[in-house]
């Protein structure tokens, strides 16, 4: 059976986390994981569902039977599919991101989704976008990464993901809701966001795009060498 190989991106909203898995996913000819998709997934079939996010036994038996699909829409951009039906947009959205960071801190979710993370490791490898890549899902994971940028920057990139987006936001608003969403996935008891003690942890605060992806492909590099060789 073929190996496969994973590289683990964890880190906190707005780390950049999402452009950095996709670029090294493409640059390394691995499959993706946008494990964030999954559990705003959960919530928003929660929503459609009329069930409260506290409700853990009714979200947990949702997570578990969760029909899902992720592909490409007609212009060739990422989409996602629920229940057969494309939510690419209403995933996307702060409500969204919070709903998703309410119903992660649920053991019973988390741990609902467990497998269906792992399947997504197939030949030759993987990049693992989330928070718990590193410790929980992946911990054999041969390359792991653990993304930081102040609160501040990442506060002002979402400001400018959002304004690109035409979404009217404010920094303001945008900064506490972050600060809340960080609280909250780092102080929850069940696969809390840390990074893994063997992780390479890269702060990108006043980084370039473009630098990030070299250095996080030079860590995948020199870690996929020490493994093969
Ligand atoms: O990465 P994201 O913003 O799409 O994630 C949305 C929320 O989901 C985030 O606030 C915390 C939660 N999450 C998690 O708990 N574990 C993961 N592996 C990924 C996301």
């Amino acid at each position: 059976m073929q190996k496969v190989q994973v590289m683990t991106i964890d880190g906190p909203s707005g780390s950049g986390k999402g452009t950095i898995s996709r670029a090294a996913a493409s640059a390394l000819g691995w499959a993706l994981l946008d494990s964030g998709a999954l559990y705003r997934l959960v919530a928003l079939a929660g929503r459609k569902a009329g069930i409260a996010l506290e409700d853990a036994q009714s979200l947990g038996r949702l997570a578990q039977r969760l029909d899902i699909r992720f592909g490409s829409d007609s212009a060739g951009g990422e989409a996602v599919w629920l229940d057969g039906i494309e939510v690419t947009g209403r995933i996307r959205t702060e409500q969204a991101g919070n709903d998703a960071s309410r119903v992660a801190a649920l053991p019973i979710v988390r741990a609902a989704l467990l497998e269906r993370q792992r399947r997504f490791a197939v030949p030759p490898g993987l990049v693992a976008d989330g928070r718990d890549m590193g410790t929980v899902v992946f911990p054999e994971a041969e390359v792991k990464v653990f993304l930081t940028a102040s609160a501040a920057e990442r506060a002002l990139r979402r400001h400018k993901q959002l304004k690109e987006k035409g979404v009217a936001a404010n920094l303001a608003a945008l900064s506490l809701e972050i600060a809340e969403r960080d609280q909250r996935d780092s102080t929850r008891a069940a696969s809390p966001l840390v990074a893994s003690v063997d992780a390479i942890l890269l702060d990108t605060t006043g980084m370039s795009v473009d630098s990030v992806i070299e250095r996080v492909l030079e860590v995948a590099r020199e870690r996929l060498s020490r493994t093969v060789g």
